[in-house]
């Protein structure tokens, strides 16, 4: 079995950093190194000594002084807004008409669907991004790109087909049995084969009709192994119309909840304005509020209240919801994140970002034994950070003392020149990039 040994420095998160400087929430080796066997971790820990478990000859890849962590996740994006972020000056609803559901409407065309699906793989790729949870659109050839994409890169992606039967262009409508059939058909065939997830996803509850939100809370109960993945409260006048559709609820949130589509696989983007009463309900489900940070300011949404989830007790996770957001960079996304809070009063500890870019988000997934951290066993999803990728940086961690003064150079400049190197299942896939690119120019 083919045996790699990375070497830099490793760090790593055992649990959530409780303050600045908690020093047991993560493992740190300066001269450190992992050990892959067959696309998984078979040893972390000092170089010395790893070294002497690997076999005789082993290939290293030395990335020192680079840091070595576990790949980044992603929890919430939208892969056929590729091509429409930066899309000018308005807020939900009206940028969804204008530009969105214009853009969605390409994706019925397989070929167009596969570009974009390679070039998004590639752009999370080239930001360490190694697991993301995407939304792909209306046309099951969009989520057949989507996953044959992921799969040629080795890479564990969650995904699913929108489901939307009203308020939508007739070219991005399903029906109720539509929407359920091709969902059910896609589950078959992609959920569990490799490192496919399928995340049922009807897009939110103005574009659904309370038919299809039945057949979604059918595919929920048939398929419990499944994410869930939908929009919840981003925008004041989202909510007044979401609330509008289905008088009967008490709050947006219980527009979900009667539809049994609350449990802890599912990931509910935004959740900016909730009351206390739906963040409970979030905290006694298990569902996850995602706070997408440059998505909220591009569009004024408005502010995710972190603090509100904790004392509650919900779980929340990050993500660059691209193309309403503006990055396909976790790095940058921490960064907004940062001021989100600081805007409330509400801090976030460069320790806590990583964490949460990392073991948060696979824990939020639940996939926290397989991804999110450098353990023996998990899959070797790695990404390599030079904290000086920049010259401006580097100017910068000159002045650094600490490894959180790093992490937050890291976090406020940093961007996808910060990374090195990214490994999926233990294979380099920047190599594997260049490599591809010396063979399109030998064959030009
Ligand atoms: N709500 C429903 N669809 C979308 C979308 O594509 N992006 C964002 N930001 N919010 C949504
Ligand atoms: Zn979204």
């Amino acid at each position: 079995m083919s045996e790699l040994l990375i070497r830099g420095r490793v760090l790593t998160f055992i649990d959530e950093p409780k303050g600045i400087d908690d020093t047991a929430s993560y493992l740190t080796v300066d001269d450190g190194a992992v050990l892959v066997r067959g696309g998984k971790i078979a040893a972390v820990g000092d170089y010395a000594e790893i070294s002497k478990t690997a076999g005789a000859g082993v290939a290293v890849a030395d990335h020192r002084p680079h840091l070595i962590l576990p790949g980044l996740i992603d929890t919430h994006l939208h892969f056929p807004q590729t091509q429409a972020i930066a899309s000018y000056g308005a807020q939900l609803l009206e940028w969804l008409n204008t530009y969105i559901f214009v853009e969605e409407q390409k994706f019925a065309e397989p070929e167009h669907a596969a570009f974009i699906a390679g070039r998004f793989m590639d752009e999370l790729l080239a930001n360490g991004t190694t697991t993301a949870v995407a939304y792909c659109s209306v046309h099951p050839q969009s989520v057949d790109a989507y996953f044959t994409a992921a799969e040629q890169r080795g890479m564990l992606m969650v995904g699913g087909k929108v489901m939307m039967d009203r308020n939508a262009p007739d070219a991005l409508r399903d029906t109720p049995q539509k929407g359920y059939d091709e969902t059910k058909r896609l589950i078959g065939k992609w959920h569990g084969r490799g490192r496919a997830q399928y995340a049922i996803s009807p897009r939110f509850a103005i574009t659904s009709t309370p038919e299809q939100m039945e057949m979604a809370q059918a595919l929920v109960a048939e398929h419990r192994d499944c994410y869930v993945q939908t929009h919840l409260s981003e925008n004041k006048d989202e909510i007044a119309f979401a609330t509008s559709l289905y008088p009967d609820a008490k709050d947006y949130t219980d527009i979900y909840a009667r539809y049994d589509l609350l449990t802890d696989k599912t990931l509910l983007g935004h959740c900016i304005y909730l009351s206390d009463r739906e963040i409970s309900v979030l905290a006694e489900t298990g569902a996850v509020g995602v706070f997408c940070p440059t998505s909220n300011l591009f569009l004024g949404s408005g502010l995710f209240d972190r603090d509100r989830f904790d004392r509650l007790g919900a779980r929340w996770s990050v993500a660059t919801d691209v193309g309403a957001g503006t990055s396909f960079s976790m790095l940058e996304t921490m960064d907004e994140a940062y001021k989100v809070l600081h805007l409330q009063g509400q801090r976030l500890s460069p320790l806590n970002s990583f964490y949460r870019m990392t073991l948060g988000n696979a824990r939020a997934l639940g996939l926290q034994d397989r991804i999110g951290s450098l353990h023996v066993g998990a899959d070797a999803d790695i990404v390599v950070l030079d904290s000086s990728g920049k010259s401006a940086m580097e100017l910068r961690m000159r002045t650094a003392k600490s490894l959180t003064d790093e992490l937050f150079i890291l976090q406020t400049m940093g961007d996808d020149r910060c990374v090195s190197e990214v490994y999926v299942a233990g294979k380099a896939m920047k190599k594997r990039k260049a490599t591809g690119a010396a063979r399109a120019l030998e064959t030009a």
